[in-house]
């Protein structure tokens, strides 16, 4: 059966004649992702009794310092990347036994997920004490490089996904090394990201995925800076087309506690989402053909 959205009879199983599920553990590829589902929260919890540090990723040295020390005083200043998105991620979007590219890796989340399920990871941040942590704490098989994700590190066309979560701008500071993308200027991020955003481009083969994670912020004034679209519109200067844009759902958690703070004074709604951005270099439905489902852990 072919529709005018594409020809689902390609995902049947050779062998069963049946479609796989849609679904990771009940979570299903919506435009909305929502981290307060049930579904969400135990996979959270298999994933953080599955990986050991997996989740954490960072000592108490690598704290970000969030403007004010708000962030710091809130959560410790760590912001861990969320496990479950990267396993959907990596699901949806990579094909079998991927060689996954990561420009500003932080944690070890993005690379010991890949290592359970199945793919190697090259993880590049300008944080030497955050590489050398994860060499420590990360699976054997990733490869961890210090250096700056503006430059190239790896092969041209060597790369099957791109999976990535550079800094919102300034939200959180992570060292005083000049190229740290949180210590530019706006337009001098803006002018980095499009840098790393063509590396990206170079990195990956044809008909492959990216996903890059994003969230907006608020310039000096409070006036909001729509970080996404600007990364939307770099994508696209850099060669890929635009597939999905996922919004990533956070809960309040203690939040709260700031909302009076954002809202009497200059009706700053307090943000509970992030932008997962997904775009492909090459031929979408190419692309799509190269990812097969994995087998659920
Ligand atoms: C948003 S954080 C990652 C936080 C994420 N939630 C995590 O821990 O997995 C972005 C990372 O980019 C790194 N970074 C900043 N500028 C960079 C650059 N020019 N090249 C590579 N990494 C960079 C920072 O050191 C930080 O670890």
């Amino acid at each position: 059966m072919s529709t005018p959205w594409g020809t689902p009879d390609q995902e049947r199983d050779t062998w069963t004649g049946q479609y796989p599920p849609l679904d990771v553990h009940g979570i299903y590829p919506w435009s909305i992702l929502d981290t307060r589902t049930t579904e969400w929260k135990n996979r959270r919890k298999f994933w953080d009794e599955t990986i050991e540090d997996g989740t954490k990723g960072r000592d108490n040295t690598l704290y970000a310092h969030g403007k004010s020390g708000y962030h710091t005083s809130i959560n410790g200043g760590r912001s861990a990347f969320d496990p479950v998105l990267t396993e959907l991620m990596y699901t949806w979007y990579a094909p079998p036994h991927a060689h996954v590219y990561d420009p500003c890796a932080g944690g070890i989340t993005r690379g010991a997920i890949a290592h359970e399920l199945g793919h190697t990871y090259t993880g590049v941040d300008i944080n030497d004490l955050q590489i050398a942590a994860n060499r420590v704490l990360g699976p054997n098989d990733a490869t961890w490089i210090c250096g700056d994700g503006t430059k190239q590190h790896v092969k041209p066309q060597s790369q099957d996904m791109v999976l990535t979560c550079p800094p919102y701008h300034n939200v959180e500071k992570y060292t005083d090394h000049p190229r740290d993308l949180s210590r530019m200027t706006w337009d001098e991020h803006l002018d980095a990201l499009a840098e790393a955003m063509e590396q990206c481009y170079t990195a990956l083969r044809d008909d492959r995925y990216m996903v890059w994670v994003t969230g907006d912020l608020r310039d000096s004034k409070g006036h909001l800076r729509g970080l996404h679209h600007h990364t939307a519109s770099i994508i696209t200067d850099a060669g890929f087309h635009l597939v999905n844009e996922h919004v990533l759902i956070n809960a309040v958690g203690t939040r709260h506690r700031m909302l009076r703070r954002w809202w009497s004074p200059t009706r700053s709604a307090g943000r509970l989402h992030q932008h997962v951005i997904v775009a492909v270099k090459g031929d979408r439905r190419r692309a799509a053909d190269t990812v097969r489902r994995q087998p659920h852990c």
